[in-house]
């Protein structure tokens, strides 16, 4: 069964989502937006990363509001932002992407606690363990104290491998060694016992030695008891590169009783000077976004599928990568591309949908 908790969270709000038997018309698809494609699909979610920046830009919200029904707060929950100074908290962005999921009857994935990133002075010039222990604890009782019956999942442990398959240097690693990562997971369970607990990562998204160690890292947490609910694929594609083993790679941690999700799913491709991409590679792009919502629909433990970031206007694509942009399904003036309708029909075709739906 999926995700319960969700659909107890979604319940109030689901009037539009049929069950997976229903059948609707072609024209309900087609209008539906994205959150009902999705909830009609054994109550899934669809989702986006949220910048609360944006949170009064109508063109922002007009579409935030509508398609989606969870959210991740894109920085508003990251250890810099929220405990700028040791005992000093800003809850100011992330009290409003709770108030958004709680507005249009969505859910909220929380965004993370141990990584290598974005992580202030005072944390990562700790050098002796029992410090940072109690540092890390302090922080996780303080966040999941406030907002452990507003998360559905969170992503405790972000990006902790390298591509090689060994553990990333952090000062978690460095100075609490592999088990910090056991750490990470069993503050956040005992702040919060009801939470899904994700370690989330890029890379991984094929069997390769990166999600093989991973896999390994999990069996060994499910024979030592350390508490672990899922894995988050972050998704981030290359136009066309989407890989070939995807679902494959997610059933190396289903098969062993996990979710994965897919979590900050984009498709970067090549653009012009002024951030465009040309009519070839939007089609690409539609394909491929196609393909990994349909992996997650042919896997019965994905949750859901969170995009990071709706608009080309404000992905952090262009910024990282020369070159490449375009990533997300809405342009730069947020109009649709492609990639919109392609998603929509690829959840429409998960269950009955006027005459001939499977
Ligand atoms: C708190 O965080 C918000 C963004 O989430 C930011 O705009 C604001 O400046 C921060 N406040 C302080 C006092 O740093
Ligand atoms: C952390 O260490 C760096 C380098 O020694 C120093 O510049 C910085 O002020 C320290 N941060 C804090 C909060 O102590
Ligand atoms: C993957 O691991 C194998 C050994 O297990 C090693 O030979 C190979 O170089 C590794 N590949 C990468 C990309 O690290
Ligand atoms: C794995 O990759 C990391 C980061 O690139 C590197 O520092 C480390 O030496 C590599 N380890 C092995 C065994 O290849
Ligand atoms: C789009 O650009 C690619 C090169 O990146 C090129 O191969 C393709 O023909 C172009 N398509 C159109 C419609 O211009």
């Amino acid at each position: 069964m999926l995700h319960l908790l969700a659909y107890a969270l979604l319940g109030t709000q689901s009037a539009s989502a049929s069950p997976i038997s229903a059948r609707w018309t072609q024209e309900e698809c087609s209008n539906s937006p994205l959150r009902s494609l999705a909830e009609a699909n054994q109550n899934r979610y669809f989702g986006t990363a949220f910048q609360t920046f944006y949170a009064a830009d109508d063109r922002y919200t007009s579409i935030l509001d509508t398609q989606f029904d969870q959210f991740t707060p894109e920085n508003e929950m990251k250890w810099e932002v929220i405990q700028p100074q040791r005992g000093v908290f800003n809850w100011t962005g992330s009290d409003l992407v709770i108030a958004k999921a709680k507005e249009v009857g969505g859910i909220v994935r929380g965004h993370n606690f141990c990584w290598d990133q974005q992580t202030p002075s005072y944390v990562t010039n700790i050098t002796d363990p029992d410090e940072l222990k109690s540092v890390l604890k302090e922080h996780i009782d303080a966040v999941l104290g406030r907002y452990k019956d507003d998360l559905y999942a969170m992503d405790i442990i972000n990006e902790p491998l390298n591509d090689n398959g060994t553990i990333k240097a952090s000062v978690w690693y460095d100075v609490l060694g592999e088990d910090y990562l056991a750490t990470c997971l069993q503050y956040a369970r005992d702040a919060a016992p009801d939470l899904k607990l994700y370690i989330n990562d890029y890379n991984i998204e094929s069997v390769n030695n990166k999600s093989i160690a991973l896999a390994n890292i999990v069996k060994g947490f499910r024979a030592n008891g350390v508490p672990i609910d899922g894995i988050g694929f972050e998704s981030h594609f290359i136009g066309g590169s989407v890989p070939k083993d995807l679902q494959a790679s997610m059933k190396q941690f289903t098969d062993q009783g996990l979710d994965v999700a897919i979590t900050e799913l984009d498709v970067r491709v090549p653009v012009n000077n002024a951030g465009i991409a040309n009519s070839t590679w939007l089609q690409i792009q539609a394909d491929d976004y196609s393909t990994v919502v349909q992996a997650c629909l042919d896997n019965g433990n994905c949750p859901g599928v969170t995009i990071w970031e709706f608009t080309d206007a404000i992905s952090w694509i262009p910024g990282v990568f020369a070159g490449q942009g375009a990533a997300c399904p809405y342009g730069l003036e947020y109009e649709v591309k492609p990639a919109l309708g392609a998603i929509a029909s690829t959840l429409a075709n998960g269950f009955s949908c006027g005459n001939g739906g499977r």
